[in-house]
């Protein structure tokens, strides 16, 4: 794509649209990683990142890559060989954790949802036993929509001698997260989605119980890379040394995108995730597309609907990028062809962004009501 021409309105899984104060920082002079004025930014950010994340943890920082890296950085440090270790599995993103878990060699236990649910409470709880090591779970399923509730899962863990491990890479700052009061270890989470900054980054907060817990481990970390404690001799203030060159220039945009969050307040970008979700699945339901996931389970980041019997979904898809350039994404894994992905994530919270889709999708399916569906959509985002 040339620098000229209009982006596309991101509203697939992710990567979510960027806005322009974000972008004109990435764009700012690199300078070095040891200056002065960049571990300023660096500190700053950190901050706003205990901010987003609801944390006092010290241990608060972006892990150098994306999403998946801060997986493998909670993974490779939390558990060792011969762990047991308890995986909620509601769609791809938990059963990435399971394999990467096993590949540790550590002992999973699977606990899984039904189709388009999140996994039962109870069951998860009953299958953390004395000898638990960790339970890992994903908050936001980027690949059903479903919000996985944690409620009381850190102190259950927690009274059996474990840690509490989550992604949220799809809810930090668009869904209720709350890591210290939910009592998480660690989470991890990608700047892509609701933060709206560019990808590359994966923001990272551990709890001091589980710093105590690395301090103990009985077997090295087995990545030089994501080694914590050795990256944390970079972040922590007081004992800086060179570990790896971070992306200074993705640090200067997420520092500006958590400002962006900050300034506006969780609470009232949580309230706008929830109206983009109620808009938009109004107006799908006005042309007949059916939700995924029950109106209770839903990730108001992300919306999942059943395609169509007889079109071509991925006609429709790349019609809707070439001609009214609007993304949204295909399924994943065996839903692939089965649903359509539509994030409302961020910037993309908004009447404006959902009207646009469901008048692009509403002229593809020909279902010819452009003006009733947005008024449908408007009145759910009014009702929020
Ligand atoms: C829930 C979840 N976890 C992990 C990842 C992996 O992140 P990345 O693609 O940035 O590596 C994603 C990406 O979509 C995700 O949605």
């Amino acid at each position: 794509m040339s620098t000229q021409e209009a982006p596309p309105l991101l509203m697939g899984a992710g990567p979510s649209t960027v806005p322009p104060s974000v972008l004109d920082a990435l764009g700012a002079p690199t300078i070095g990683h040891l200056d002065p004025r960049f571990l300023e930014i660096a500190d700053r950010t950190n901050q706003l990142l205990r901010s987003v994340f609801r944390t006092a943890n010290q241990a608060t920082f972006a892990v150098s890559g994306t999403g998946s890296a801060g997986m493998e950085a909670m993974l490779v440090n939390f558990v060792e060989p011969d762990d047991h270790v308890v995986v909620a599995v509601c769609g791809a993103f938990g059963e990435r954790i399971v394999q990467a878990a096993q590949r540790l060699g550590a002992r999973v236990t699977r606990v899984d949802g039904e189709p388009g649910r999140p996994v039962d409470l109870q069951l998860l709880r009953r299958a953390i036993g004395p000898d638990v090591a960790a339970l890992a779970v994903v908050h936001g399923e980027t690949s059903t929509g479903v919000a996985q509730p944690l409620d009381d899962l850190g102190t259950h863990v927690h009274a059996r001698g474990g840690l509490l491990l989550v992604d949220c890479v799809t809810s930090l700052g668009g869904y209720p997260l709350d890591v210290d009061a939910l009592e998480i270890d660690v989470a991890f989470s990608g700047t892509q989605k609701c933060l709206n900054c560019p990808p590359g980054l994966a923001p990272m907060t551990i709890s001091d119980r589980a710093l105590d817990r690395m301090s103990r481990r009985r077997t090295p970390v087995p990545s030089w890379c994501f080694d914590v404690a050795a990256i944390l001799g970079y972040w922590d203030a007081s004992r800086r040394s060179y570990h790896h060159t971070p992306p200074v220039n993705t640090i200067y945009a997420l520092q500006e995108s958590l400002r962006l969050v900050c300034d506006e307040g969780l609470a009232a970008r949580w309230r706008r995730h929830a109206a983009a979700s109620a808009a938009l699945l109004a107006g799908l339901d006005h042309l007949g597309l059916e939700p995924l996931v029950a109106a209770e389970d839903r990730l108001w980041p992300l919306t999942t609907v059943r395609t169509p019997r007889g079109i071509d979904e991925a006609a429709i898809r790349r019609t809707l990028l070439d001609e009214h350039g609007i993304e949204i994404s295909a399924g994943l894994g065996d839903l692939k062809g089965e649903i359509w992905r539509i994030g409302t994530m961020g910037v993309n919270a908004s009447l404006e962004s959902v009207d646009a889709v469901l008048a692009a999708l509403a002229s593809e399916l020909d279902a010819g009501f452009v003006s009733t569906v947005r008024s449908r959509a408007a009145q759910a985002w009014h009702a929020q």
